[in-house]
């Protein structure tokens, strides 16, 4: 479905300090990720920048909302050129068909449409509280068979759930993993933390990762890093 493919998120708080880091790394080794933050300072004209750039991007909004609402934003999305976007698997699967249904009826290049999982801020007791009580692995299984149905590509998961999410989809599901970090680097405020090769070994097709690349002193070289220890190893 994918080329295997690193994914450096962008978390800048404004578009020009993202587009000044952009000019540091090559579009042909990796993707970006532009989620809220940033999204809502640059909007899509930062979107376009960074498309004429030459660089995938991966518009990380997570839609979740009535199905026609969502359908349109994933429309818009399409209209941008963006690579990748998501939607909420919790939105449920008319939501879900209705963001397939958009991109497939697209007329430009179709996005690989992922599903947001259970968010690894939430643990058993904070998903109890909104009535949610089955084992986290379970729910995370579950919403992405889920998504398979719906004919989504891919999810966003842990790379810890990786394999038995592939498990229970298919070979080509795409599979996109944050809480990334080499042996090397320091874990920041992630908790469970797996490495590039971990990762690839447990089935992720796409690595996201943030500050170990955005605040190296030499983005492009811990770039490089990244990509020999999850696609060249
Ligand atoms: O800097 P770092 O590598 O920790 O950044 C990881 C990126 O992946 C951030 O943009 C963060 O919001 C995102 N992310 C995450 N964990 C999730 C989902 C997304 O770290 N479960």
């Amino acid at each position: 479905m994918t080329d295997r493919t690193v994914i450096v998120a962008l978390d800048f708080p404004k578009p020009e300090l993202a587009l000044q880091f952009a000019n540091k790394i090559t579009p042909e080794q990796c993707a970006v990720k532009v989620g809220f933050e940033l999204f809502v300072a640059g909007g899509p004209a930062l979107i376009e920048q960074l498309v004429g750039r030459g660089f995938r991007v991966f518009l990380d909004l997570k839609f979740h909302d009535i199905p026609n609402t969502v359908a349109k934003a994933c429309s818009a999305a399409s209209r941008l050129g963006v690579w990748m976007l998501n939607v909420h698997a919790s939105g449920g699967t008319e939501m879900m068909m209705a963001a397939r249904n958009a991109i497939d009826s697209a007329n430009e290049a179709k996005p690989i449409l992922l599903a947001v999982t259970v968010l690894t801020s939430l643990d058993k007791t904070a998903l109890k509280d909104i009535g949610l009580v089955k084992e986290i692995p379970d729910l995370v299984t579950d919403w992405a068979a889920l998504a398979k149905q719906c004919g989504l590509d891919g999810v966003v998961c842990s790379a810890q759930e990786a394999a038995l999410v592939q498990s229970r989809t298919a070979e080509d599901f795409v599979i996109v993993t944050p809480g990334i970090r080499l042996p090397s680097n320091t874990k920041d405020d992630q908790k469970r933390i797996v490495t590039p090769a971990d990762a690839r070994a447990a089935g992720a097709s796409c690595i996201v990762v943030g500050r170990p690349i955005t605040q190296a002193a030499d983005p492009q070289q811990a770039l490089t890093e990244f990509n020999n220890a999850f696609i060249c190893a």
